[in-house]
């Protein structure tokens, strides 16, 4: 029988859909989070050869993510019980241009597996099935963004050329920047929400401390000292170009923001409680 592909954060908004696409090519495929049998954690590395067994191709989302203090000394730990378990090749979902991120890719690269490397944009799904759901349906999003530009990502162009690497030994040893086709300001992503859902969504900037100050109480000081140095990070600028790894990838472009709101509308998720 072959190997199962192993997709680590498989409940996720990525890693459920790479192992739908993988399912629906009839791959075999072995999904890993803390609520699989075996289970994975990121915090518990004795978990983590039990779920690698067997396994020769994997997909990492690292949590809590990969800018995170500690991630890159995880991956290299990862990496290396990758090997002896016979992993030959790995697919990493990284951040865009964050410093932890990009040591945990020259890890991987460095490692000896066979890698991929997909560096992801803004995630359009942070608004339908991530964190910022509460805030479209309350219509008001707040970031220390100011009027920066992102270029919004949809998951699924994520998940598709995921599953081309996890299945296609053309793509080992690329690196692909996926990005949307578009860069938008958090205020223009708001408007399309808002066309799209039928009620106003408005974006305003929150200067860095009281962003910080606000999410303390609601997710513990720990979580808002990284929350905030990541905005920091990834809102100085360095995301405001666009990039071809969906092309590159796969030979074709990058779903629209704008076709993602039409869709998300269509499901009902942002309607509000009447
Ligand atoms: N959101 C963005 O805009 C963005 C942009 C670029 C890159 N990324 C990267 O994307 C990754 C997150 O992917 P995602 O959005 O698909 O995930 P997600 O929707 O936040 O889901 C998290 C997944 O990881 C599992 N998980 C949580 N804590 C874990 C732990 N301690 N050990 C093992 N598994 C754990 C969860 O399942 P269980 O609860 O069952 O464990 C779930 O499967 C991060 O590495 C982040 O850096 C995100």
């Amino acid at each position: 029988m072959t190997s199962p592909i192993l997709v680590i954060g498989a409940t996720g908004k990525v890693g459920s859909r790479i192992v739908a696409k993988l399912e629906a090519q009839s791959r075999p495929v072995r999904g890993a989070s803390r609520r699989s049998t075996p289970a994975f954690d990121w915090e518990d590395d004795a978990t983590w050869s039990p779920a690698l067994a067997g396994a020769e191709a994997v997909f990492v989302a690292f949590m809590p993510d990969l800018a995170a203090r500690g991630a890159p000394e995880a991956i290299a730990k990862f990496a290396e019980k990758a090997i002896a378990a016979g992993v030959k090749q790995v697919v990493l979902l990284s951040g865009r241009g964050e410093d932890n991120a990009l040591r945990s890719e020259a890890i991987i690269q460095a490692s000896g597996l066979g890698y991929t490397i997909v560096r992801a944009s803004w995630f359009n799904q942070n608004f339908s099935d991530g964190v910022f759901l509460p805030a479209v349906l309350e219509g008001f999003i707040s970031l220390p963004a100011g009027n920066r530009k992102e270029p919004f990502i949809d998951v699924d162009d994520i998940a598709d050329v995921a599953v081309a690497a996890l299945t296609d030994q053309r793509h080992l040893g690329q690196l692909y920047d996926v990005t949307g086709p578009r860069l938008m300001t958090f205020a223009e992503a708001a408007a399309e929400i808002s066309a799209a859902a039928g009620h106003p969504v408005t974006y305003a900037h929150i200067a860095l401390p009281d962003f910080h100050a606000a999410l303390v109480p609601e997710v513990g000081a720990p979580t808002a000292d990284f929350l905030r140095d990541l905005c920091e990070e990834v809102f100085d600028g360095r995301n405001e170009s666009l990039s071809n790894g969906v092309q590159r990838a796969l030979g074709r472009q990058p779903r629209d923001f704008a076709d993602y709101c039409t869709a998300m509308a269509a499901t009902g998720i942002w309607k509000r409680a009447a």
